[in-house]
């Protein structure tokens, strides 16, 4: 039985053509209160097909991310209830290992499935999850860890096609060395390695709160893991996983994002709940930029007056993280004197300096690298979020704006960002969520 899938967020299902309009040039105060993570939410819903009990996730964030992975795992057999700001996820009636390509299409990260699946029946058919605006999104290291495990995996007609032959179809462990510090990579290798029989050893792992927050959730469930934040990640594979109850990490990102939002409107405010660790690039460029920030324990109040360029180079975590290279960029735009930001991670993810250039900032590209010069002020103008971090930049950069901004993209902004708006009217932002001229 499919169950209740996650209804998609209210704001994103009346309005045709939506559009953000927002009114630039008011001060924020008050609190901005921070989601569960995203990026973490999506691959611990992932790991529910490990296990035919019931995982309970809490903190879970609405967002239509999180209603698209539920209707994956409802493909599949698998039973998702909403209850609440926690989702029920049982995995004990899995009647495919196919992923429908519609839906791997449509969310990159539904991907991650075919390490559970491989692992839980032996066979995981899973659609490419191809490119998408900020870059080509390989998945070369998912690929050859699952090999490394004893997997036979082709790619045919868009489709991944991963089969453990043998006797009782199970993944053996083994070592593997990842050319590069994939976050996906490492999370769907360490959901594959948890059922597998003997020990895998992830070198070169990824560092991300997210891959240590996956590593929480599997050792809940009796899985063995060691090593989750520290490059190398060891997985003592284990015959079965039982149910668990836990709660999702504040998302780091949104939270970066709310900071940069009282930055560029040299505003007073509190983002909570905040893990600094989580974070420390950001606040520390947040500082050198001339914001004073205090963190009480459970929220990071930050309090901005003059703003000052500073230089950005995205790089793996705990490096300063491309997620959040965007909405610096628009805090930048404002800045006293000239920084420099190179995006190292993806291959296309400047887009968003030409809608900035639009509202007036003053920014010369060469080859990855924007050298943005800071202006006065940026004037309202209509622009275009090519994907959900660069529409969010482009709703900071409207509230610091003189007039109005109107941003299209919301299908963008929705996946990561839940009520941005709403939570930012209730901080003295003026934005409109209306529906634009075709
Ligand atoms: C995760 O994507 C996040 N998504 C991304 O967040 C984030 O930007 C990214 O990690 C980097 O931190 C989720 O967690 C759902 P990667 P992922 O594999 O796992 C290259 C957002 O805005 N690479 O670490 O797909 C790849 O091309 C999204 O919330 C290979 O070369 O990222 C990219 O340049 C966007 N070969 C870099 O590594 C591979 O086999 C990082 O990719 C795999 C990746």
């Amino acid at each position: 039985m499919g169950l209740i899938a996650v209804q998609s967020p209210i704001n994103t299902r009346s309005l045709q053509n939506p559009q953000l309009n927002i009114s630039g040039g008011r001060r924020l105060s008050g609190e901005l209160q921070v989601s569960g993570a995203k990026n973490s939410a999506l691959v611990l819903m992932a790991a529910c097909l490990l296990t035919r009990d019931t995982i309970k996730l809490k903190n879970v964030p609405p967002l239509t991310d999180i209603a698209a992975m539920s209707e994956m795992l409802i493909s599949l057999g698998g039973q998702v209830r909403s209850v609440g700001d926690a989702l029920e996820l049982t995995g004990d009636s899995i009647n495919t290992s196919t992923a429908p390509y519609e839906l791997v299409n449509s969310l990159r990260a539904s991907f991650f499935c075919i390490g559970p699946l491989l692992a839980r029946t032996g066979m995981a058919k899973v659609p490419l999850p191809g490119g998408c605006q900020i870059g080509t999104r390989p998945v070369v290291e998912h690929v050859k860890g699952l090999k490394a495990m004893g997997a036979q995996v082709t790619i045919e007609h868009g489709i991944v096609t991963a089969v453990v032959p043998g006797r009782g179809h199970r993944l053996t462990g083994g070592r593997i060395h990842m050319d590069c510090p994939s976050v996906g990579a490492t999370e769907t290798l360490m959901m594959a390695a948890a059922l597998a029989d003997g020990e895998t050893v992830i070198d070169n792992a990824a560092l991300e709160p997210e891959v240590i927050d996956l590593a929480g959730l599997l050792i809940a469930m009796g899985a063995r893991v060691r090593g989750a934040g520290t490059p190398t990640i060891t997985i003592e594979g284990v015959d079965q996983l039982h149910g668990a109850e836990y709660a999702v990490i504040p998302d780091r990102i949104e939270a970066g994002t709310f900071l940069l939002a009282a930055a560029i409107t040299r505003s007073h405010l509190r983002v909570t709940p905040v893990i600094s660790e989580h974070l420390g690039a950001v606040l520390t460029k947040l500082e050198e930029a001339g914001c004073t920030l205090n963190h009480d324990g459970i929220g990071l109040t930050i309090k901005a007056d003059q703003i000052n360029a500073v230089d950005l180079r995205t790089q793996p975590f705990p490096g300063f993280p491309t997620d959040l290279q965007a909405p610096f960029m628009s805090l930048l735009a404002t800045a006293r004197g000239t920084s420099m930001v190179t995006e190292n991670i993806f291959e296309n993810r400047l887009q968003h300096v030409g809608e900035l250039q639009r509202m007036g900032a003053a920014i010369r590209m060469q080859g990855n690298t924007a050298f943005v010069e800071g202006v006065t002020s940026l004037s309202g103008a209509p622009v275009q979020g090519s994907d959900l971090r660069a529409a969010a930049a482009m709703v900071l950069a409207g509230l610091s704006a003189d007039g109005i901004t109107s941003v299209r993209g919301l299908e963008y902004l929705d996946r990561g960002y839940a009520n941005f708006e709403g939570k930012l009217n209730a901080a003295g932002a003026s934005i409109e969520r209306v529906s634009s001229a075709a």
